[in-house]
């Protein structure tokens, strides 16, 4: 595991690893950050620490900010201290796959297992460097930040990266969720937290004033883990300990009953109340499109602590890939195995991050009974945030659902559009600004396994395959055809792989 304990930690991994590159000419947080990040994100460059933010009317805020540490596989990979997203899922899987052990061997293992549970747990600590400033009154002025106002249609300036902190005034279980906040005034955002979301669960279960704590500048997988789209129940401070292999060390805000990650960079505590709404957006979507104005809730903020030389995180999302397609793609990888405790005939799945994560869902299944792509559609359809996917195609075992081109074939071949596809109706994305009604519409779904004939096909014709002997015999032999500039393994240059096409 990485052991990255705060914010600098990882920062300072970065820079050993040739990953950041400090920029001290003055940089403007309103657009002219955006366009630079998102050349870098694009170019597949490098995490940037902007030291001189200055707006264009000469005030500078004296906070660094810090963009694009998540932009790129490798990247995503060093925060989690793993080579492959596909490991922090192993990590997982041993989890829920927990079984009674047999053997030594396995009950240790086990016992290893449930330890690093019970060691998850966050720790209460007395003092945090994240109090090392407090602020309160008119010096808790928001306008210290750099907060990037990111398009040009955008409504103001937005906080991006936050850990949103509420408690569920029901039983007290914390939540933390990534919600954009629009600044609106030196102690006032909205707070963006959509429809399907657990922290608008706490505050419409909360009568009159709900606490708030918002943690920004973190160690990298607790502030993934406040995307990360876990079951209403489930601590992701304490997810972020297991992936982390240490506690998230928190302690007590100074104006809220809440707790807070002691090694933040800076933290905003405040309420938000019942009917205190403000008009929030237009702002420039991960949909690649402005998502229009509607109403939040204000968040009144009463303290803001910071760390001393506090760095201010961001992050530009908007018509795909930018930087959050990897925190998404981190997803993908790590819920695999939480999706097939549901659906354990589920071989792989792709979110493509040009359908903006909710518009598209590749799955391939291990097909064992007539309709069994439709079990899977349906299945997926009504599993967490899945359930807002519009649309799902289901392929066979053997296709690689991260290679397009591949799902593209059987899409084409194996489909019979009167026979193969679902059209069905559900709940939908908030931003999705495509239906008719937001909130609700249609979904398809393209089942493009190979069908059999109690599903209504002809007898289905065998897949073109060379032999294995004639393809090992090829292997060999290549050195001797003087074919030495054409790799052996195919035709690369046409598959366009999920990978390849973020790397643009
Ligand atoms: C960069 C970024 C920005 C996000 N902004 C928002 C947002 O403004 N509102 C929202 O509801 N979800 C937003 N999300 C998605 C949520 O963070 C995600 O759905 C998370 O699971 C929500 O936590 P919850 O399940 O505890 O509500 C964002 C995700 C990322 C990666």
């Amino acid at each position: 595991m990485a052991g990255l304990s705060d914010l600098r930690d990882w920062i300072a991994l970065l820079e050993r690893e040739g990953e950041l590159l400090r920029i001290a000419a003055p940089v403007d947080p309103y657009l002219e950050v955006t366009e630079i990040a998102d050349r870098v994100v694009k170019a597949g460059g490098p995490a940037l620490l902007f030291e001189r933010p200055v707006f264009a009317d000469g005030t500078s805020s004296e906070l660094p900010l810090l963009i694009n540490q998540f932009g790129t596989e490798k990247r995503m990979c060093m925060a989690f201290g793993v080579d492959s997203l596909d490991d922090v899922a192993a990590r997982l899987a041993d989890v829920l796959e927990l079984q009674p052990p047999q053997g030594l061997a396995a009950k240790l293992r086990g016992l290893k297992t449930l330890k690093s549970i019970a060691d998850s747990r966050p720790k209460s600590v007395r003092h945090g460097a994240c109090q090392e400033i407090v602020l309160e009154g008119d010096d808790a002025d928001l306008g210290r930040l750099p907060v990037q106002t990111c398009w040009p249609g955008d409504a103001g300036p937005f906080i991006t990266l936050p850990a949103v902190i509420t408690h569920d005034p029901r039983n007290g279980d914390r939540n933390v969720g990534m919600y954009r906040m629009q600044v609106l005034g030196p102690r006032t955002t909205a707070m963006h937290w959509q429809l399907h979301k657990d922290g608008r669960a706490d505050y419409l279960f909360s009568e009159g004033r709900l606490e708030v704590a918002v943690a920004l500048g973190l160690d990298p997988i607790t502030a993934y883990s406040a995307s990360a789209p876990l079951p209403k129940h489930i601590d992701e401070l304490m997810v972020a300990g297991f992936l982390r292999g240490a506690p998230v060390e928190l302690v007590k805000g100074v104006t809220v009953d809440i707790e807070v990650p002691a090694n933040a960079e800076i933290v905003l505590e405040g309420y938000v109340e019942q009917g205190d709404l403000a008009e929030e957006g237009p702002f420039g979507d991960h949909t690649g499109f402005y998502t229009p104005a509607e109403q939040f809730p204000v968040f009144h903020v009463t303290a803001v602590t910071m760390r001393r030389d506090a760095i201010y995180p961001s992050i530009v999302v908007g018509k795909p890939p930018q930087e959050d397609a990897w925190l998404g793609k981190a997803t993908e990888r790590i819920f695999l195995p939480a999706v097939r405790m549901t659906l354990p005939e589920i071989v792989d799945y792709d979110l493509p991050v040009a359908g903006a994560f909710h518009n598209l869902c590749i799955v391939s299944i291990r097909k064992a009974f007539p309709g069994h792509a439709r079990k899977v559609m349906h299945a997926l359809w009504g599993l967490g945030m899945l359930s807002l996917t519009k649309g799902i195609v289901v392929v066979d075992a053997h296709v690689d659902v991260h290679d397009y081109n591949a799902v593209m074939f059987y899409a084409g071949a194996n489909v019979d559009p009167k026979r193969d596809i679902v059209i069905t109706e559900g709940p939908l994305d908030h931003l999705d600004h495509a239906p008719t009604l937001q909130f609700l519409g249609g979904k398809i779904g393209i089942d493009a396994t190979a069908k059999s004939p109690a599903e209504g096909a002809r007898e289905w014709p065998p897949e073109i395959e060379m032999s294995p002997e004639i393809r090992a015999l090829v292997d060999r032999r290549w050195s001797e055809y003087g074919l030495a500039t054409v790799p052996p393994a195919g035709e690369p240059s046409l598959r366009q792989s999920s990978r390849r096409l973020l790397r643009r």
